[in-house]
């Protein structure tokens, strides 16, 4: 979230509806989980066990590994006792969490054919009911407590979701029979809109998130804020031009135009000699940090 220079970073008054807090983590809970399931649809199992360079993780680690992040941020916390599914799976589905112990290597999560995807789901099942029991029997200062991992968590799984989704797009691409994750009908290009470069000029902003960032509207992870905490970061930006559309990177016109972010989402130029020509520069934004 950017804010102007002048202006004064607010917070949000946390809710103390107990009872509206339990139901908005239950179904908010339910919502994510059951989404990163419906993302798995269109696989098979053998697509679920694939790792097709080492920053891919197969989709299977990728279910597995947000049900471990419950288990260890959110179940374990609220239970020192809490049985967990499998003693071993927090060495399987660790990421980067170092503190929390030792982890499997990334680049051989591919060669991990079990716990098998059945089981995986079993897994995933598991730690979704003992969510729920646990939400169900929390209650007065310990659920408020509880709340902001319950948050964290399903905005991690989130998190997931995209990387599962590049992940596979990466997988399929590696087949020569060239599988589909979602067939669809090419966009007819006379509903294209013309390609147009729309000028931002330089100026000075605040970064950062407003507000505690734990609610599910306004949720930011710790190190992008609150501004009225860390007091955010005010950076120098300088003028570019952006496209105005989502493009691909072979379309006509931008043939040896460099990318800014992924899958061509946008492109700038930083180069003024360039910009006031309406030409695209270099794919790199330098912001000054002031
Ligand atoms: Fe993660």
């Amino acid at each position: 979230m950017t804010t102007s220079a002048h202006e004064t970073p607010t917070t949000t008054v946390p809710t103390t509806d107990l009872g509206a807090v339990k139901l908005g983590l239950v179904e908010r809970s339910q919502q994510v989980r059951r989404f990163t399931e419906q993302l798995c649809e269109p696989l098979v199992t053998e697509d679920y066990v694939i790792q097709s360079m080492p920053d891919v993780s197969p989709t299977k680690w990728h279910i597995a590994h947000v049900s471990w992040f419950f288990e260890t941020f959110l179940l374990t916390w609220a239970d020192p006792e809490y049985p967990s599914y499998h003693p071993r799976f927090a060495y399987l589905f660790n990421s980067y969490y170092n503190a929390v112990g030792p982890r499997h290597c990334r680049p051989k999560r591919g060669l991990i054919s079990r716990p098998t995807v059945e089981e995986t789901y079993e897994y995933r099942q598991y730690v979704n009911e003992h969510m729920l029991a646990l939400l169900d029997r929390l209650d007065g200062p310990r659920l408020l407590e509880a709340a902001p991992r319950v948050t964290l968590g399903l905005h991690h799984e989130q998190q997931h979701q995209e990387l599962m989704l590049m992940d596979i797009k990466h997988v399929f691409s590696q087949n020569p029979l060239y599988p589909v994750y979602a067939a669809h009908e090419p966009v007819p290009v006379a509903t294209v809109p013309t390609l147009e470069w729309v000028p931002f000029s330089e100026g000075v902003s605040w970064i950062g998130h407003e507000g505690p960032g734990y609610s599910f509207d306004s949720f930011a992870f710790d190190n992008e804020g609150p501004l009225a905490v860390h007091g955010g970061w005010r950076i120098r930006a300088p003028g570019v031009l952006a496209l105005g559309r989502l493009v691909r990177h072979t379309e006509p016109g931008l043939e040896g135009t460099a990318l800014l972010g992924a899958a061509g989402r946008r492109l700038v130029g930083d180069d003024p000699e360039r910009a006031a020509q309406g030409q695209p520069g270099r794919a790199r934004l330098p912001c000054e940090l002031l």
